[in-house]
């Protein structure tokens, strides 16, 4: 049964490691997620962007595989099902679809309105027993063709959001979303103190999380990070080992045109990424902690 986000980052919140987000695309990455999770006795949360939850045709159908799939996989560690990024809309459409928790971002509204929609869905989402994540300051980079840049949070914004009674909060960092650029300043830890100082117990939410150094990762977590964001990086696993499969030829040898060998190097390449992420994340072996 899918689970809302809540006491799972509360936990690694408190335990100093960081639960990973990592978003699904078919049904080729949701089990190979699932699949890692369950064998790395770890909480997670799939995150659904509006943009993947069209492609798969609909949130409903989204809800529909992930819930058959725990059931005929036996999963039995934490597993949330989030929206990624949701405008106001498509939050509603996930708490009527099933999803156990959402993301508001209200980043590019003004903070009056940020404020008044965020309080809105905490009221709902109490309702239906999910999780609210916010978000505070735009992640810059490109995701489903929106871009921004790199802000780093005002802290007394930051507070005034957590205030409102949300789960977690996503606040910007200088994180982005996508490859970092080679004159990347890296990560804005003093802004992350300042959050933290006024947020107290919140876990924290760093988007963007492929391409951050390990050592800026660690030093997240341990400045009250809980939840880390993964999406390109299982994408770029998936499409070499994809490649190098066909450029390999071996689509054109015996039955390998097959799309359950074809795609089966790309299922293990995410796999091995998400163990790696889990790894460093320090969530591993945490599903029951
Ligand atoms: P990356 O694609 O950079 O890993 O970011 C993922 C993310 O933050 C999803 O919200």
């Amino acid at each position: 049964m899918l689970v809302s986000a809540k006491e799972m980052l509360q936990k690694a919140k408190a335990g100093k490691y960081a639960v990973g987000q990592f978003n699904i695309n078919n049904l080729e990455w949701t089990k190979a997620v699932l699949q890692t999770a369950q064998e790395q006795q770890s909480p997670v949360i799939l995150g659904v962007s509006e943009g993947a939850g069209k492609y798969m045709t609909g949130y409903k159908t989204v809800v529909g595989m992930v819930n058959g799939m725990m059931e005929e996989l036996g999963i039995t560690v934490p597993v949330a099902l989030h929206l990624d990024h949701g405008g106001y809309e498509g939050c509603l459409k996930c708490i009527e679809a099933g999803f156990s928790s959402i993301m508001f971002d209200g980043s590019h509204y003004p903070i009056e309105e940020n404020v008044a929609k965020t309080k809105e869905l905490v009221a709902m989402v109490k309702e239906h027993g999910m999780s609210l994540e916010a978000e505070v300051g735009s992640i810059g980079g490109e995701e489903d063709g929106v871009i921004g840049a790199g802000e780093c949070a005002d802290p007394q914004e930051c507070k005034m959001i957590a205030d409102l009674g949300v789960d977690m909060l996503a606040a910007g960092i200088g994180n982005i979303h996508g490859k970092y650029p080679a004159n990347w300043k890296g990560l804005s830890f003093e802004t992350l103190d300042a959050v933290q100082a006024l947020t107290g117990d919140m876990p924290l939410v760093l988007h963007g999380g492929t391409g951050i150094p390990e050592d800026m990762i660690r030093k997240a977590i341990s400045l009250g990070v809980a939840k880390i964001n993964v999406n390109t990086e299982c994408q770029l696993s998936f499409a070499q080992a994809t490649r190098e499969y066909i450029e390999a030829g071996k689509d054109q040898q015996g039955k390998g045109y097959d799309p359950r060998k074809l795609l089966a190097p790309g299922f293990e390449a995410i796999k091995a990424t998400v163990k790696e992420k889990m790894e460093l994340f320090g969530s591993v072996g945490k599903a029951n902690a």
